[in-house]
């Protein structure tokens, strides 16, 4: 189907079901464009318990979703593609979570926000990119924190963050682990006048490299905000969609071309009009995991943002 009339159904069908499409920034191009919110996962959950629409379409990962259905369990919270999953989210066990906490029984939980319910609802406490340091800030009277499920981003937090110790779980993004300091550096030997702004969940030796660490949300602004007429972007590549389109006489180098998302590339156009027809592809946790998870998602959103 072409793609126009695709966007006029959705639209069409968006009204009848009172529904509201969020997109994160990673999505492809067309799909950010017919979405009522583009954002980082901070601003999706923000959008997500604000809306008054009777259905959310979440254009994202699954653990997206369900952030969003947690906290609005009133709303119809579908999904274009059922598969689109977050492998750093699989990576940690929830029996491998108890047995570090039972190891640590003073230590704090603060948990990404790219995690399963079951293991929201096993933390104290839930974070983004967008506010990690400012979440185990939070945590004053915490000696000891245990970081999951990204060590990456944990590294990055601990060295922001004085005066505590830190535990951290094995588990990374694949996409953004790719992109290797030798990419960046030759992207600057390539664009010697850019800013390189990359993302927490890169490896240590990547954000050295970097002029500014930032959530997606942050990358937006701070191309907006900055002189800068070149960024070197240390990224998920969907990101590129945006930078161009608000900022149209900028450029924009991807660090690595093949930092993409396989799971973020599920969505399109086709599978957003399916998931409005059918509500089938509905997400929903069970009452007793989304009563606990809430708690740690709705004490990272009294926090707001750092970036
Ligand atoms: P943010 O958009 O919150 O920075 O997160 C990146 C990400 O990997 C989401 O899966
Ligand atoms: Fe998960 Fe990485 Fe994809 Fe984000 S970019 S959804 S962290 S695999």
């Amino acid at each position: 189907m072409a793609a126009g009339s695709l966007v006029e159904k959705i639209t069409k069908l968006k009204k009848e079901r009172k529904a509201v499409i969020l997109a994160h920034n990673y999505q492809i191009g067309e799909v950010q464009d017919i979405a009522d919110y583009v954002g980082d996962s901070l601003g999706l959950s923000i959008q997500a318990s604000k809306t008054k629409a009777a259905v959310i379409v979440f254009c994202g990962v699954h653990f997206m979703a369900e952030t969003a259905a947690i906290i609005s369990p009133q709303k119809k919270v579908v999904v274009p593609d059922v598969n689109a999953g977050c492998p750093m989210a699989d990576m940690i066990t929830i029996e491998g979570l108890r047995k570090l906490k039972a190891e640590h029984p003073q230590a704090k939980v603060v948990c990404y926000v790219n995690s399963t319910a079951e293991i929201k609802a096993e933390s104290d406490i839930c974070c983004t990119s967008a506010n990690s340091v400012k979440v185990v800030q939070s945590l004053k009277n915490a000696q000891e924190i245990i970081f999951i499920p990204d060590k990456y981003l944990g590294l990055y937090t601990a060295t922001k963050v004085k005066g505590k110790k830190f535990i951290f779980w094995e588990g990374y993004c694949p996409t953004h682990a790719r992109i290797l300091p030798e990419h960046i550096k030759a992207a600057k030997k390539q664009h010697p006048l850019a800013k390189v702004m990359v993302h927490p969940e890169c490896r240590p030796e990547t954000i050295a490299e970097a002029d500014e660490v930032l959530s997606t949300g942050g990358m937006l602004k701070f191309a907006q905000e900055s002189a800068a007429q070149e960024i070197i972007v240390g990224t998920e590549t969907g990101i590129i969609h945006r930078l161009k389109k608000e900022n149209p006489n900028k450029k924009f180098y991807p660090a690595d071309d093949h930092a993409i998302c396989p799971n973020m590339k599920k969505t399109n156009l086709e599978k957003v009009l399916w998931s409005l027809e059918d509500l089938k592809t509905e997400v929903t946790v069970p009452k007793a995991i989304a009563d606990k998870a809430k708690l740690a998602i709705e004490k990272m959103l009294e926090i707001g943002r750092q970036d």
